[in-house]
């Protein structure tokens, strides 16, 4: 028989909890019996202590089976069953490009998702920019419409790890989000009860990502990476750039345009392109449908070309209730703004960095994000064109364009992506946009 207090005091003290110890409080937490300051002390508590990686096994064990299980036997006869998942950034558009990828080389990958809050963006507030798509679905048909369209990006479904749902409520508001044990047990306890066979993680880091500095990034793709291989789920993690807004646009609408001129070759950007294709190459060899790097650039080339990745993307869209001609005419669905200008900056100069974290905010100061859970969010603000860092700009070459429903609200952002930005005299040297791949 435990106390709470005895356990919070313990790993306050800095011992290793046993299993039954972490076993027993999160069963309180999906109970009700552990109160919210309780769990808030233990929380604060592994924050300055740590977890060994045994007590993150445990927990991410615990958290796992305190609710459902998606079972995917059905389909692991006809392929794997495959999933990303990303820390979260700024532009950050790659699941609506890397779901239908992966399912046009012969992958199932039902994808669980979340909302955007503060400055980075959600999938699921892109995916509300497409008319009638719906994000909000039961299990079954998860997986009829995995099964027939390859791929689906929905919202929270079923019963999937309610203890991190009251967790991470609770840590969100007492700022103990950015513990890595913490962090790994909440986004592995989601990914082992969705029933995934493999999983590639993109774990950001830059001014725009919660991992600010690489080395935070390093522990928490060394800790997802042995905690997930170890609990059964072989994993992949790569370390990717946020020090810049991903790709050629922020903003709901805005990036679900991007991801479709991505897919059916009508514009690339290159860092995005760089990401996608090793996020969707490492899954391929994870999965098996590829043997080599190689190989899986030439089958994900092959599918691009072919157009049938953005084939995949109109089943999957068309299957959750969008528009069955989506991707033949796809301006004609997506809201357009009032106003749209080129910005321009009063100096000319190389770009030399951009506060990532300060431009997500532009586009939340646009009504395209949210600052409270649950706000109304408006789908066809934002930025695109933007200039990626090193561009010479100058009163004839413009930073981005804004997209804005009210002439405040584009005053406002507009100043607040100018500020998020510097140049210098000479041209910067050029990050590549991956830091680190942890393959093994
Ligand atoms: N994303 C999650 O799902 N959980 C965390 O703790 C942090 C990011």
């Amino acid at each position: 028989m435990f106390l709470p207090q005895e356990v919070i005091r313990k790993k306050r003290e800095g011992h290793e909890l046993s299993s039954e110890e972490i076993a027993y409080f999160v069963k309180g937490i999906t109970s009700g019996d552990m109160s919210d300051s309780q769990i808030a002390a233990l929380a604060m508590a592994v924050f300055f202590q740590g977890m060994s990686n045994a007590e993150t096994v445990s927990l991410t064990q615990s958290m796992t089976q305190s609710g459902d299980t998606i079972d995917w036997s059905e389909l692991r006869n006809l392929g794997p069953v495959l999933d990303k998942h990303s820390t979260g950034g700024v532009g950050d558009k790659l699941s609506l490009m890397l779901a239908p990828i992966v399912a046009a080389c012969g992958g199932y990958v039902p994808m669980i998702s979340g909302r955007g809050l503060g400055h980075t963006g959600g999938t699921l507030d892109k995916l509300d920019a497409i008319p009638g798509y719906q994000t909000s679905i039961d299990i079954n048909r998860l997986k009829s419409v995995t099964k027939t369209a390859g791929c689906a990006i929905v919202g929270q479904t079923g019963d999937l790890a309610p203890a991190d749902k009251r967790f991470y409520a609770i840590r969100d508001i007492t700022a103990t989000v950015e513990a890595v044990p913490l962090i790994t047990a909440s986004i592995l306890s989601k990914k082992l009860s969705a029933g995934l066979d493999r999983l590639v993680m993109d774990i950001k880091v830059g001014s725009g990502a919660f991992s600010g500095t690489l080395s935070m990034a390093e522990e928490l793709a060394e800790t997802i990476v042995s905690v997930a291989n170890g609990a059964g789920l072989p994993t992949r993690a790569l370390i990717t750039d946020m020090d810049q807004v991903l790709g050629s646009s922020a903003g709901n609408a805005l990036e679900v345009k991007e991801a479709w001129s991505y897919l059916s070759g009508e514009m690339k950007e290159e860092r995005t392109d760089i990401i996608t294709m090793s996020l969707c190459s490492e899954l391929l060899i994870l999965g098996e449908l590829a043997t080599t790097y190689d190989d899986a650039h030439h089958k994900i080339m092959t599918v691009l070309s072919n157009g049938k990745a953005l084939e995949q993307f109109q089943k999957m869209i068309s299957a959750l209730g969008g528009p069955v001609d989506f991707c033949e005419k796809p301006d004609s669905y997506l809201k357009s703004a009032t106003y749209c200008e080129d910005i321009y900056l009063d100096t000319s100069g190389y770009l030399a960095s951009m506060d990532t974290r300060e431009i997500g905010m532009a586009v939340v100061a646009l009504g395209g994000g949210r600052s409270k859970p649950g706000q109304e969010i408006d789908h066809a603000v934002g930025f695109d064109h933007i200039a990626p860092l090193g561009t010479y700009v100058d009163s004839s070459c413009p930073v981005a364009r804004i997209h804005a429903n009210s002439k405040d609200q584009l005053a406002r952002a507009k100043a607040q992506y100018l500020n998020g930005l510097s140049v210098a005299d000479k041209m910067p040297n050029q990050q590549h946009p991956i830091l680190k791949s942890l393959v093994s």
